[in-house]
Parts: C-alpha cells; structure tokens; sequence
C-alpha cells in the first residue's frame, strides 16, 4: 500500500512556533525532507525523531536538489509505502511551492495532507513591533516576492494601492523595485522596516523611508533571508518596540 505526504510548515524559525500538527506529524515519521531555512533548535528537534533525514537545501558545489528530484523523491518514498514529510520554513503555500509538490503528488496519485504553518509574512513584522493591518492606517495588505514579481506585477497598480506591501525574497532585488514604486508615484517618504533573520536570536531590524531604504540596507549589509514591510503600520514600531519583550527574544532593535 502507498504511504502518504505531509506536507508540512515549519514556522519561520524557532520550535516554539511549530504547531501542534505539525510535531505530532514529525513524530511519526518515516522520512523527512527539509529546507534551509529552518532554526537550529528545529533541526535538532528533527535528529530526536525516528525518522530519516534528509536535508534538500543543502547545496552540493552551489545547487540545491532542484524541484523535479525533490518531487520524484516524494513519490519514491511514499510508493514504498511510508510516512514522508515534506518540511518547508513558514507556510508550505505561501511562496513555499508547497503548490506544486502538491499537483505533482495529486498527477501521480499519492494522496497528501497539508499542515499550515505559521508564514514569515505575519510572523517577521510581528516580532518587530510591526502589525501589519491596523485599523488606523491602509485597508489591504499585499504579499510579494521580490524575485519573480519583476516582470510579472502591475507596479503601477500597486504603487497607487493604499495597501500595505510586506515583500518576501526581496533583498537582492530592493533597489529595483523601490524605484519602480517611486517612479509610478509611491510617497517617497512612506516608511519601510527590513527585518533580517525575524523570529530568531538575531533579528534585526533597519527602518527608513523609501527614498532612502536602498541605501541604508546596503551600508547596513542587510542579507537575505528578510521580510520588508512598506506601509505606513511601520511608524507603530515607535510605540510598541519600547514594550515588546520575548521571553527568548530579545525584541531585535537595532
Ligand atoms: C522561499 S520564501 C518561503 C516563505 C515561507 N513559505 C513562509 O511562509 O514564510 C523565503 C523567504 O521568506 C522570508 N523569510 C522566511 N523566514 C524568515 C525569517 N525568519 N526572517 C526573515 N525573513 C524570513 C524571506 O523573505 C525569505 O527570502
């Protein structure tokens, strides 16, 4: 009899923000396959369950196992009949390609389960004194990636959205698409946080309005992985990072 896939989120780092599925489903696994961007105390989670580990962001020379031989390992194993996680940082749908892990198990007939985590797109800004609705400030919110947006989103559109806009793989690519904002007429002077390795011991967290962000990122060295929150919400950092305490955190000012 085949097994079956969980695929499952991780939460955006440390194992305090796992859910309760999500450990009970770790726990009874036979194999799991694991991204990068995953916290230590996680990983050593993961050496305490029975299951057999392996680690699809470990980059051989520069490449990750690509997409294709994760999928096929998925149905390799779950054709043998075991219990495969597939374990991806924050939420496996939220820029995750939990989606399409997911249409290739459902192409070749191996029935799945997903475990929603906690997304790095709620959970980053929060942790840095950021709510990213607020009934006083914009009505929407809008999740990008700064990587395949380029070519593909209406930056007109959303430049004259009154949303706040949190970007996901946004560092390398800051540059570029804050001057697409500017150039189709977004305030120069609209607030931005980068909140580097959120939710961790190392947080960190760099405010500045648009027409500067580009700019105090790189001299700050900020590196990926990090949320970026554009939107006036950020000005309430001010107010409520001065009170915000993690019992295990220190809050990340910088
Ligand atoms: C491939 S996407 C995966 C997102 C994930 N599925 C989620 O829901 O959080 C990776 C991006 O998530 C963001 N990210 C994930 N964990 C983060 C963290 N702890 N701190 C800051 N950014 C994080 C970064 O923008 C990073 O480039």
């Amino acid at each position: 009899m085949d097994g079956k896939v969980y695929i499952v989120g991780a939460g955006p780092g440390g194992l305090d923000l796992l859910t309760k599925r999500a450990e009970k489903v770790l726990k009874e696994a036979d194999v799991i396959l694991y991204d990068e961007l995953i916290g230590d105390d996680l990983k050593k989670f993961l050496k305490e369950t029975k299951a057999e580990l392996i680690d699809v962001g470990k980059r051989a020379g520069k490449h990750k196992k690509r997409q294709d031989e994760i999928n096929r390992l998925l149905v390799e194993y779950a054709k043998r009949g075991k219990k495969v996680v597939r374990l991806k940082g924050g939420d496996p749908f939220v820029f995750g390609r939990g989606g399409e892990e997911a249409e290739f198990l459902a192409e070749h007939g191996i029935t799945f389960e997903v475990v929603p985590g906690i997304s790095s797109a709620i959970a980053v800004p929060a942790y840095a004194g950021i709510p990213i609705t607020h009934r006083a400030f914009d009505p929407a919110v809008v999740f990008i990636t700064g990587r395949e947006a380029r070519e593909r989103l209406n930056w007109e559109a959303l430049a004259k959205l009154n949303a706040t806009i949190v970007i996901l793989m946004g560092v390398s690519t800051l540059r570029k698409n804050v001057e697409r904002l500017l150039k189709h007429g977004k305030d120069p002077n609209t607030p931005v946080a980068i909140i580097e390795r959120g939710c961790t011991k190392d947080q960190r967290v760099i405010v500045a309005p648009l027409k500067e962000i580009a700019d105090v990122a790189e001299k700050g060295g900020v590196k990926a992985p990090a949320v970026i929150v554009i939107g006036d919400v950020v000005k309430l950092r001010d107010k409520l990072a001065k009170f915000l305490r993690f019992d295990e955190y220190d809050g990340g000012d910088s």
